[in-house]
């Protein structure tokens, strides 16, 4: 397999993630990490040993050639981030969202598609293994026909010291957590429609790090997506859950059968698929592990598509779908203030079962 020359922008949290994701892969020559974080961003290298060390993006762009760069900057960043790269014709991996403004979004796209380079964004749940059993069980119409989905998502919110950002517009409980289940719900029952919603801040005042926080985002959204046919999916994602089974976290009820997913939509884990009516000819419950011969990792995104870039296999993640999800939180948000139905406009190829399994 050839090597994907990669840089990383970030080097906080996530890039602790990403980065040794990325350095397992025969696919993956990183060659640079950039931060302005001039003292943290060395001893980052060092310790991941990374050859270049930049300050600033622009820089990195022209002095250094790469394939691939993997945005992992604070959100209002990714926007700026992406266009600069796409506009030096690299392609681009960045995490959620790909920007924070849907027509923004949009014209990142299009300026990739100019450009002739590609811009994808997280989440990659539809490449987990979980994610691909269900995609293949609807597709071989293993529960009948589905028509209703639900999943819900969340916890009582990030509390830890630089976590208020959570709490600040453009942060809330949809944006960081829903976001995994409108990819993973869309991802199985095709592009939505539109959308209506409720949400709120049911929490007004947050402690974050010790210190009391007014929280502007909304922390409690409950939203309907309309996938067309008849086929209706609920998503709830809050920080105002101190608990929640696992084992119901995603949920399709076809005419003939079901299946629960556990688990996180971030990370999928055991499958429970019931084939029958419970009414009229009853089945059993059966549990799959798809992710045991082969472990997925929320932050395996940026890694996949360095493998795509390397084999020429086309990549089952779209920029268009991490579009489409973009719209529709935007639109949830719309939807909840006005009391309206908000017709979504973007669509992605679809649907996103592989072959292989
Ligand atoms: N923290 C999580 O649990 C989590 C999980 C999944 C995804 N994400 C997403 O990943 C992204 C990064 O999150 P994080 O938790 O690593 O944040 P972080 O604040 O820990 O790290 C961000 C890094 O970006 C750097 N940075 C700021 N401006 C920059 C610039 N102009 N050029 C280059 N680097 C710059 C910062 O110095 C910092 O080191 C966010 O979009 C977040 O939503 C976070």
């Amino acid at each position: 397999m050839r090597k994907v020359r990669v840089a990383v922008v970030g080097s906080g949290n996530v890039a602790e993630k990403y980065v040794p994701h990325l350095q397992q892969s025969p696919a993956v020559e990183l060659v640079a990490i950039c931060d302005p974080r001039v003292e943290h961003v060395r001893s980052f290298a060092r310790t991941h040993k990374i050859a270049q060390t930049f300050h600033d993006v622009e820089q990195m762009l022209a002095a250094l050639d790469f394939e691939l760069l993997v945005n992992l900057t604070p959100m209002p960043l990714h926007a700026p981030i992406n266009r600069k790269a796409l506009e030096a014709g690299r392609n681009v991996w960045c995490e959620k969202p790909l920007a924070t403004d849907f027509a923004e979004a949009q014209e990142l796209l299009a300026l990739a598609r100019e450009r002739g380079v590609n811009l994808w964004g997280a989440p990659a749940n539809p490449i987990s293994p979980a994610f691909q059993f269900m995609a293949r069980a609807l597709a071989t119409g293993a529960i009948g026909q589905v028509f209703a989905a639900h999943g819900i998502i969340g916890s009582s919110g990030p509390a830890w010291p630089g976590s208020a950002w959570f709490y600040q517009k453009g942060g809330g409980s949809l944006f960081d957590v829903g976001v995994y289940n409108v990819t993973l719900l869309t991802g199985l029952l095709g592009p939505a429609r539109n959308v209506i919603a409720m949400s709120g801040t049911a929490i007004p005042q947050r402690i974050i790090g010790g210190e009391t926080i007014s929280v502007e985002a909304d922390d409690n959204t409950a939203l309907i997506l309309d996938h067309g046919h008849t086929v209706y999916s609920v998503i709830q994602a809050g920080f105002v859950y101190g608990a929640q089974r696992q084992d119901l976290t995603v949920q399709l009820l076809g005419t003939a059968g079901a299946i629960s997913m556990g688990g996180y939509a971030w990370e999928p884990g055991a499958i429970s698929l019931y084939r029958g009516d419970q009414t009229k000819a009853p089945g059993k419950w059966e549990t799959f592990q798809p992710a045991e011969q082969q472990p997925y990792v929320w932050q395996s995104g940026a890694t996949y598509i360095a493998e795509c870039l390397a084999t020429g296999i086309q990549p089952v993640l779209s920029g268009a779908h991490a579009l489409h999800v973009l719209e529709i939180m935007q639109a949830t948000h719309q939807a909840a203030e006005s009391g309206q139905r908000i017709a979504i406009t973007s669509s992605f190829p679809w649907p996103l079962a592989t072959q292989e399994g």
